[in-house]
């Protein structure tokens, strides 16, 4: 061999390695037990642009809203079920993953693949029911989707910058997500009969924190909530339909799997209603009031009426949390209502409650936290993605800190800011003539937020 093609080989099984260290399918080796099944990613995208699954209905969303998420969910179930969401066993369409969600505590466990949720509050599952529960689930996305999602990861190491500054999810664009719950049908009542799996999580009920050593264990978790979100063109202010199922134990004639009932939908934010006027985009099933809500730590299902489901934080909704998907993402307003930040409901609208077309930015604005550059970076828009946004985020920590396989790959990934300068200060910078008042709400922005929660949010 020439030194030309030693060079070549071993570049290319440098670059292989690190691409195998990019799409880790979780956060924890299983077992070496060959009779273990474990999760395994679906990450293999199809080209853009070639003829795609899609989903499409004539149902109007808005006059039969049962009926269009019913034909969702069927959609979505169709060859999953029967394979237990090994999406790759599908024989009717094809089903991908996102990466990059196997790094950090709330990182994919072995099993399924699911990541850490928002944890349910006291109170909040069921009234009376005082204790913390852990929350897990795992997504989907569709062929039309996946296409989108291939031009951006060429590079499980380094995504594309080109397509990451003009994502738009093609028309028929859908993803779903399975979300189970830790607690057991003998804490929570709604959930007698409901399906469970058995998943590597966390032995603890209360969200980890970083300088937590978190242990994970094998338990069941319980079938709570499903969610789905559809580009369709006649959700003309946003884009995106988004819903949510629960497990209804009242359907005791049906199969465990076919108890899943409508509870919300929403195709905006009705920025413009007043507290206690009709909404006008969002959409509640109220056969479920005092089963899923209806009681102090639980009075609706997102905030002031909008769409949401039981696992998902009250002051907010499907919506107005997927609407502020962008990278890097928004550090003054995060993505929820910070809890110790008072706003009036006509600020609270105008903030989180605005109508985002996808491809538009929720905070334009947006500076990167410690530890990376406090620069301004031109941020980009995820059209609604936020497992997108996650990855990315999770991709540039590795970076920062120099996990594999950047301890031995030296080039940063071109989306990620850049490193931050020792002295420099961020929280400076960033409170430049703000009174003492107004920085006691950004006091929680300013900090470090590697290894996180992956969850929807961190109240
Ligand atoms: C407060 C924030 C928040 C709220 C409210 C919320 N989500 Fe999400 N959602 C997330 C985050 C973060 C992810 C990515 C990580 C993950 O999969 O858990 C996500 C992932 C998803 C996914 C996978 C595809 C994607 O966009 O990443 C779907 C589908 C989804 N959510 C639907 C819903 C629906 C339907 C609702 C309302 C019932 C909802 N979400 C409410 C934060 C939120």
């Amino acid at each position: 061999m020439t030194d030309l093609r030693i060079l070549a080989a071993s570049f290319f099984i440098s670059a292989s390695s690190a691409a195998a260290e990019c799409s880790i399918p979780h956060f924890q080796l299983p077992p070496s037990d060959p009779n273990t099944t474990t999760f395994e990613l679906s990450l293999d995208y199809p080209a853009a642009g070639s003829e795609l699954d899609s989903f499409s209905t004539e149902t109007d969303f808005r006059s039969d809203w049962m009926g269009y998420l019913n034909e969702v969910l069927a959609y979505a179930f169709e060859g999953n079920l029967e394979n237990d969401f090994v999406v790759q066993d599908n024989s009717i369409r094809s089903w991908f993953h996102t990466p990059w969600l196997h790094a950090g505590h709330s990182g994919r466990e072995y099993v399924h693949g699911l990541t850490r949720e928002r944890s349910s509050r006291p109170n909040e599952l069921q009234n009376g029911v005082d204790a913390f529960f852990q929350n897990w689930g795992v997504g989907f996305y569709n062929e039309a989707a996946a296409g989108t999602l291939g031009a951006i990861w060429t590079d499980f190491c380094n995504p594309s910058v080109d397509a990451l500054a003009d994502v738009d999810f093609p028309e028929g664009s859908v993803s779903f997500k399975v979300l189970f719950t830790a607690a057991s049908e003998a804490e929570i009542d709604a959930l007698e009969g409901a399906p469970t799996w058995t998943a590597h999580i966390h032995t603890q009920g209360p969200p980890c924190r970083r300088e937590d050593p978190c242990p994970r264990e094998e338990r069941t978790v319980t079938l709570l909530q499903i969610d789905v979100a559809i580009k369709d063109r006649r959700a003309t202010d946003t884009g995106w339909v988004f819903g949510t199922f629960v497990y209804d134990k009242r359907l005791s004639h049906l199969a465990p799997w076919e108890r899943l009932v409508p509870i919300s939908i929403g195709w905006g934010n009705d920025p413009e209603v007043e507290p206690e006027e009709p909404l006008f985009e969002n959409i509640i099933n109220e056969d479920f009031d005092g089963v899923f809500f209806g009681w102090d730590a639980r009075p609706h299902m997102g905030w002031n009426g909008r769409a949401n489901g039981p696992v998902d934080n009250p002051i907010s909704s499907c919506v107005s949390c997927h609407g502020t998907a962008q990278f890097p993402r928004s550090d003054t307003f995060a993505n929820i209502l910070p809890s110790r930040l008072t706003l009036t409901d006509s600020e609270i609208r105008r903030v989180y409650f605005q109508n985002i077309r996808g491809g538009s930015l929720f905070d334009p604005d947006v500076v990167p936290r410690p530890p990376f550059q406090s620069d301004l970076v031109v941020p980009v828009a995820l059209d609604y993605s936020l497992q997108t946004q996650l990855g990315l985020e999770q991709l540039c920590f590795a970076w920062i800190d120099s996990r594999p396989p950047f301890d031995t790959v030296a080039s940063k990934p071109a989306v990620c800011p850049s490193r931050q300068p020792e002295a420099e200060s961020l929280a400076a910078f960033r409170t430049m003539g703000l009174t003492e008042a107004q920085m006691a709400p950004l006091e929680r922005f300013l900090g470090d937020i590697r290894d996180e929660p992956v969850s929807k949010d961190n109240n």
